[in-house]
C-alpha cells in the first residue's frame, strides 16, 4: 500500500544504503535492488524514479555490472546516475569514459553552469561535493548537457526529453553538505513525488497488514531480547492482536547488569505486553561448563535456546507465528562484485528456529533501516532505555568473558560493565560511541594493595564508533573519564586490579573480543 515508490538499482557502491535513507527521510518509500534486476520488472513497480548508485567496477571492463538495453526507454520514470550510475549512462548511450590514471577521492568544488538546470535548481553556483571516483567521462553522450564542472570537467549532466539526470559526485554523503537537496529536486520536481511516507502512516499500515496476516486463529509468539528491534517489533503485533500475541523473554544469565529484571518490568508495566519471563541462567551455565572456543559457545547458547523456546511455546499451544524483528538491511539482496563474503562468526544464534518448529514469520520491520525503527519506538511510546541501548550480542556476556564462563565471572563482568556504561551516561557520552562494553581477560596480574602484593584479574574496556558494526574505530574517549571508570572498576569491583582500554579498530580487529 506504498503510494511512491522509488528504485535504487544497487552496483555495489558502499554508500547504496546510504541513498535509500537519505530518500526516506524525505519522506519517500524506496527499495534497493540489484543492478541486474530485468526492465520488465521496473517497469511492472511503477516506481516514481529510479537511481542507479554507484560502485566499483569501471564500464570499461567486459564484465561491467549493466543494466539491460531497453532500460532507458522503457524504465518508466526519471533516472538519476550517481558516480559509477552516471558513466554508464554516458558510456551506453554514447559518451566515452577514460579508465582513471589517478583516483579523484575527496572534497572538490564543482560550479554550477546555468539556472536553467533542474537538478541545482535555487541551489549556489558553488557548491562542495564529496567525489569518489576512478574513470571520468571525456565526452558526453549527445542529448545531453552539462550543467555543472569541476576544473572544467562535466560532473553533472541533464537530458530532459529523456528524462536522465546524472551527477558525478556522492549526494548521498554528509561531505556534501547540499546533496540533500540535489536529492530532493531529482524527487520533487523531476520525479513528481509528494513525499508521503511516514512512520506514522507506516505504523497504521504495517497494524493492518499483520491484522489481515495472521487471521482469526492460531497464536503467535514473540522472542524478546530487550533489544531495540524485537522489542518494536513486539509492540507493533501487540497494536494489532493484542493478547494473542505471546512473547517469550529468556533469561540465559549473560545479560547485562539487572537487565532481565528491568526489562521484564518495562515489558509488563510499560508496554503491557503479554510476556512470560525466563530465568534459564543455571540451565546456560551447566551447558557451557568449561567450553572455551567462542564457536562452541555460541553454538551452545544458540540450541540451549530453541530448547527452551520451543518448550514454552509448547505450553502456550496452537503457535502458528513467529514475530522477529528482522530490518532491511538483513534482506536486501547483497551484491556481490568482489566474491562471496566470508561468514567470520555465526551471528543467526537461533537461526532455524522457524523450520525447526514449523512456524510462518512475521517481520513487521523487514522494510526499515534502524534509525526508522527507533522512530517508529518512539511513536509507539517506547522508553529511550531500550530504543537508545548499545547493541548486544546474543550469545551476551559469553563472549566477553575469554575462557571459560562461570557465574562467579559473569557476575563480576557485570559489576565492571555497568560503571563503565553509568559513568557514560553520567558524562554525557553515552550516544557519542556506538557501542561500549567490559571485557574480563583470562589473565591475572600483579598489583599492589597497602602493604601486600595482588595477583588478580584485568578488565579491558572496549568502546567503538561505528555507523553499521561492519567497520569500527575505537572511541576517543576523555581521559579523565577513563580514569574516573578505572578508579571505580579496581576500588569497587573485588578480584580486579588492572583496567586497560583496547585501541584497536575493525578491521583488521572485531568489536567484541570473540
Ligand atoms: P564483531 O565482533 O563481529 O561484531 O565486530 C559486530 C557486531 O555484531 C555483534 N555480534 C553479535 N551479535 N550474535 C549477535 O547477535 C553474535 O554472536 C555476535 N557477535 C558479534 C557485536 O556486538 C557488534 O555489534
Amino acid at each position: 500500500m506504498h503510494h511512491e515508490l522509488v528504485l535504487i538499482l544497487d552496483f555495489g557502491s558502499q554508500y547504496t544504503q546510504l541513498i535509500a535513507r537519505r530518500v526516506r527521510e524525505q519522506g519517500v518509500y524506496c527499495e534497493i535492488h540489484p543492478f541486474h534486476l530485468s526492465t520488465e520488472a521496473i517497469a511492472a513497480k511503477q516506481p516514481k524514479g529510479v537511481i542507479l548508485s554507484g560502485g566499483p567496477s569501471s564500464v570499461t571492463d567486459e564484465d561491467a555490472p549493466r543494466v539491460e538495453n531497453d532500460f532507458y526507454d522503457k524504465a518508466g520514470a526519471p533516472i538519476l546516475g550517481i558516480c559509477y550510475g552516471m558513466q554508464l549512462v554516458a558510456a551506453d548511450l554514447g559518451g566515452t569514459i577514460e579508465p582513471a590514471t589517478r583516483r579523484e577521492y575527496g572534497h572538490a568544488t564543482i560550479k554550477v553552469l546555468s539556472e536553467k538546470t533542474a537538478l541545482f535548481d535555487k541551489l549556489p553556483f558553488e557548491m562542495n561535493v564529496w567525489m569518489s571516483h576512478g574513470d571520468h567521462m571525456t565526452r558526453m553522450p549527445d542529448g545531453f548537457h552539462s550543467v555543472a564542472t569541476s576544473k572544467d570537467i562535466p560532473t553533472a549532466m541533464e537530458n530532459h526529453e529523456r528524462g536522465i539526470y546524472c551527477v558525478q559526485f556522492h549526494p548521498e554523503v554528509a561531505h556534501t553538505p547540499l546533496g540533500k537537496e540535489v536529492l530532493r529536486n531529482y524527487l520533487f520536481n523531476i520525479c513528481g513525488c509528494k513525499g508521503d511516507w511516514t512512520p506514522a502512516s507506516f505504523i497504521r499500515e504495517e497494524i493492518e497488514k499483520i491484522r489481515q496476516t495472521v487471521g482469526p486463529d492460531g497464536n503467535v509468539v514473540c522472542g524478546l531480547s530487550g533489544g531495540v528491534d524485537s522489542t518494536v517489533a513486539a509492540v507493533l503485533v501487540h497494536e494489532a492482536i493484542g493478547e494473542r500475541q505471546r512473547c517469550i523473554f529468556v533469561n540465559n544469565g549473560l545479560l547485562r547488569y539487572r537487565e532481565f529484571e528491568d526489562t521484564l518490568q518495562v515489558y509488563e508495566d510499560n508496554l503491557h505486553l503479554n510476556v512470560t519471563g525466563v530465568d534459564a541462567s543455571q540451565d546456560f551455565y551447566s551447558v557451557l561448563k568449561d567450553i572455551v572456543d567462542p564457536e562452541l559457545k555460541r553454538k551452545a547458547i544458540g540450541s540451549k535456546f530453541i530448547d527452551i523456546f520451543q518448550e514454552e511455546a509448547d505450553r502456550i499451544g496452537d503457535v502458528k507465528w513467529l514475530v522477529q524483528g528482522t530490518l532491511y538491511p538483513d534482506v536486501i539482496e547483497s551484491v556481490s562484485l568482489r566474491g562471496a563474503s566470508v561468514t567470520i562468526k555465526t551471528h543467526h544464534n537461533v537461526g532455524g528456529l522457524p523450520e525447526k518448529m514449523n512456524l510462518k514469520l512475521i517481520e513487521p520491520l523487514r522494510e526499515l533501516f534502524k534509525d526508522e525503527v527507533r522512530e517508529i519506538g518512539r511513536d509507539l511510546g517506547i522508553p529511550e532505555m531500550i530504543l537508545e541501548r548499545h547493541p548486544f550480542p546474543g550469545p551476551g556476556l559469553a563472549v566477553r568473558i575469554l575462557g571459560d564462563i562461570t557465574p562467579e565471572k559473569v557476575q563480576l563482568l557485570q559489576k565492571a560493565d555497568r560503571i563503565f556504561i553509568e559513568e557514560l551516561h553520567n558524562f554525557g557520552i553515552y550516544k557519542d560511541v556506538w557501542q561500549a562494553f567490559a571485557v574480563l581477560l583470562p589473565i591475572q596480574s600483579v598489583g599492589v594493595m597497602g602493604d601486600f602484593r595482588t595477583y588478580e584479574k584485568t578488565v579491558a574496556l572496549r568502546a567503538v564508533t561505528s555507523t553499521d558494526g561492519m567497520t569500527a574505530d575505537w572511541a576517543r574517549l576523555p581521559h579523565d573519564f577513563l580514569a574516573k571508570v578505572s578508579s571505580r572498576i579496581t576500588s569497587e569491583v573485588r578480584g580486579v586490579n588492572r583496567v586497560v582500554y583496547d585501541i584497536s579498530s575493525k578491521p583488521p580487529s572485531t568489536i567484541e573480543w570473540e
